[in-house]
Parts: C-alpha cells; structure tokens; sequence
C-alpha cells in the first residue's frame, strides 16, 4: 500500500518530460491493481487550520494535505500572527482565540486557492484591522461579490476590484451584526465564510441555501464547541443557523482522505479493463458522496466500508472494479453533492452506454478554470461527441474506448488528473501540456497511478 501521508515526493513536476510540466500517460495495459492511501481532505485541512488560528490554545492537527493550496492556507495565518509549527502531515496551530489575530504586514496570497479567499474574509470579518487579499491569475477571475456582499451586510467594509467583484479585495473588520442571507448558489465556500463571520455577531445568523453544499464547518464547529443546526432536507434546500461563540476550543483534529482525490482512482478503475482498487482512508462524508450514487446508476461495480471516524468526519475504504458503464442524467438537485467530481463524471459517462445529461452545473464555469469548456475540448481531444451547454453538456458515450490525444490542462490540477486517467484508460495515451498543477491538491497522484499500474 502506498502511504498518501507521507511527505509529498516534492510536487510531479519530477516526473514531466522536461518539457515545462508536460506529461505522458499511456495507457495502463494491464488495468490498475492494488492499494492506495489517498492524502487528507483539502476543505478540510483548510478548515483546521482557519479554525486552529482562532482556537483557544495549540490545535494539534494529523492527516494535514501538504499540497500548493493548504499551504498557502498555512502562509496566511502565520501573516495574521500565528504560528504553525509544521511536521508534514502533523501540525500544530498555536491560535489564542480571534484576539490573536495581527493585521498581515502586506497583501495575503491565497495562490490558486478558492476556498481560502472565499473562507478568510470570514475569519477576520471581526478583526478591526486591513487585510488585503489576491491570488494567481485563475483567482483573479473568481467572482466574489458572493462574500463581499452577505459580509458588508453584516456590517463589515468590503472593497474588490471590478466594482467589489473580483480580487484583489480589502477587508476591514469590526462589530458584526447576525442576520439571514439567502445565496443564489449552493456554495459551501460562501456559507463558510458567513458562518465563521456569524461565530462573532450579535445575534444569530442564518444561512438559505438552495440545496446542501458540504458542511465540514458545520461538523467543526460542533466539535470545538459551538452551535450550528440545519432546517430542512438533508440533501435539498436547508437554512443553516449558527449563533456567537465566546470562543472555540479543541486539542487534536485528524483530517480523513480526500474523497475527491479517491475519485480518480474510482473512476480509473470503472474504466481500465482488468481493474481492482481499494481505496483506503477515504472521507465518507455524505455531503461528499454524490458520485457514489451517480456511479452506482452507472452501473458500476463498487464497495463502501466504513471502517472509523477522523474526529467528526466517517472514514472508510472504497473498493472499485472495470465495469460496463451505462448512460445516467445528473441534475441542478445532485450537483452540489459532486461538484468537484463532475469532470470525472463526465469522463465516465464518456465510455458509458448511451447518451448522458449534465445540466445545473453553470457553477462549473467559475471553477479553477472554466470546467465545462475545458472538459469539452478533453473530451472532444479523445474523439468523444459531446454537446456544450451554458450550464451542462451531453456527452455520447463510446462504449469500445477512446486512442488518446493532447490535452491542455488549463492550469486546473482536476483537469490534469482527468487527462491522465483519460490516458490509462486510452489505447494509445494522452499527453498533457502542464502536470505542474496536480500539485495543488495531490502532489503525489503520479507517483500513486504508478504504482497501481499506470504510467
Ligand atoms: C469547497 C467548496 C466547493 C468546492 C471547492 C472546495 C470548500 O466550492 O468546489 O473545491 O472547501 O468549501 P463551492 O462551495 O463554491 O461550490
């Protein structure tokens, strides 16, 4: 088996071609075989470390993702005056409650990190200091009116470029008052930020949200001592309350295994003829879980086990087998549950029996890299006819498989992973132009594919 909790083995760029951080993947000819250990979740390891800066006294966390994106999470609260002593996948966040926190001495880059520019301003809403945020280019083009606006209602200055759009964007913090936001989008980054804002307002607040986004901050929250419920259907529409704390407090937080690092992994299999992955450590959490049940509609071979808890979360191991998919639709009501895994989705339905549907899934385009486009000319690479829609695509599956192709990345670490396991699952393998990328959320994914069997 191999150990996702070791050191990552210093990002793929190691394994490229020498062309910048071009990669081949041929094809696994022998299927993928084995064991492998997925890395800690990475909203989650964002979270421990946003909650560890503010906890009352050290927060020891294990299982941390040492990836581009959680270490920029890192990088950010030490520029607010905290420290985090690092031993890879353990650390220790030395919060002292939201008093501890120092106004950064420049501009906080979040790197390629959504989750940390949407979660941060949250944090320092009651903060009476300026903290100024960016990002690399793709975080330049994400929309963040979505937070700026639900934080300014709460009495919070907010400032962005592009008439308070997009970053860079300015906060100044101060006294928060509760109040009841209703998002336009399932958005567990926007509930996020409103409910770490909520931790410190007068009153409660309340969050509508259209259908159930992740809620690892829910479970957090809870777990450090704090109260949060949620109204409504567990998978459809919900109000979220979260009332003020004097403060938070726990010791140790363990993060799971990233379900949507397993996810390659399930879906290389279903694929690749000759094929059986055990998936360990995986994060079972249902607000995670929708490809399972889209897979399983599929008709794919599939096994759940839950096997413990890391701290709030269910953890488990997910055993997957080559299976002769069929078409499915996934709809608006679903997406939420799968956004991360749509590419793959997609990619399955691609070798799937028949014609699949996505639709509701604009929110694609607003991703690291427009995912929609970008999954489109993936797919239209490996010869599969597809048919793009504002919020979806159709995709005619080709039950007899794809050759290969070239495939351009767009600088989004899914859609590399996507490329490559399009490639093990070609007959003559994809070449990608940037695996760079993959280290922002799985620096260890090639060397993981390698040993199941591929490359
Ligand atoms: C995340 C929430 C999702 C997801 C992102 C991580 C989080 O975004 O796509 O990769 O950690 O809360 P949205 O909540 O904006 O859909």
């Amino acid at each position: 088996m191999t150990d996702g909790g070791a050191q990552p083995s210093g990002g793929v760029a190691g394994v490229g071609s020498g062309r910048g951080g071009a990669c081949a993947f041929p094809p696994a000819r022998a299927g993928l075989n084995g064991s492998v250990r997925v890395p800690g979740d990475k909203s989650v390891s964002h979270r421990a470390v946003l909650f560890g800066a503010v906890n009352d006294g050290p927060l020891h966390v294990s299982g941390f993702l040492c990836s581009a994106d959680t270490l920029a999470t890192v990088e950010a609260v030490r520029a607010l005056g905290v420290d985090v002593k690092e031993a890879g996948t353990d650390l220790v966040v030395c919060g002292a409650g939201w008093e501890g926190l120092r106004e950064p001495a420049d501009v906080v880059d979040v790197k390629n990190s959504g989750t940390l520019i949407r979660l941060l301003p949250g944090l320092v809403a009651s903060s009476a200091f300026l903290c100024i945020l960016t990002g690399d280019a793709s975080i330049r083009r994400r929309p963040m009116a979505r937070v700026l606006r639900p934080l300014r209602a709460m009495g919070v200055s907010v400032a962005g470029r592009g008439n308070d759009t997009l970053p860079p964007i300015a906060v100044r913090g101060g006294s928060l008052r509760g109040m009841r936001h209703e998002m336009q989008v399932a958005s567990a980054q926007v509930k996020s930020c409103i409910m770490l804002a909520g931790l410190r307002a007068e009153g409660p607040t309340e969050i509508c949200e259209p259908a159930a986004s992740r809620d690892h901050t829910e479970r957090i929250i809870r777990y450090a001592g704090g109260r949060v419920e949620r109204e409504g259907d567990a998978k459809g529409p919900g109000i979220v309350r979260v009332w003020p704390v004097d403060g938070l407090r726990m010791d140790s937080l363990t993060v799971p295994g990233d379900f949507s690092s397993a996810a390659f992994f399930i879906v290389a299999a279903s694929l690749i003829e000759g094929s059986e992955v055990t998936v360990e450590n995986a994060g079972l959490n249902p607000s995670r879980t929708g490809l399972l049940a889209v897979l399983r509609r599929m008709g794919a071979s599939l096994r759940v086990e839950e096997t413990a808890a890391a701290g709030p979360e269910p953890v488990g191991r997910i055993i997957a087998a080559t299976s002769a998919l069929k078409a499915t639709d996934v709809g608006a009501d679903e997406v939420p549950n799968v956004i991360d895994e749509l590419p793959l989705f997609l990619l399955a339905a691609a070798k799937a029996e028949g014609v699949s549907h996505l639709r509701g899934a604009a929110e694609l385009r607003a991703k690291e890299s427009d995912r929609l486009g970008a999954m489109a000319a993936l797919l239209r690479a490996l010869g599969v006819d597809v048919v793009e829609h504002p919020d979806g695509m159709d995709v005619h599956g080709r039950p007899e498989g794809w050759t290969g192709g070239q495939i351009a990345t767009q600088a989004d670490h899914r859609i590399a992973m996507c490329a490559a396991i399009a490639g093990a699952a070609s007959s003559k393998g994809t070449i990608i132009d940037d695996a760079d990328c993959i280290a922002v959320s799985y620096p260890d994914f090639v060397h993981h594919l390698e040993v199941l069997g591929g490359r």
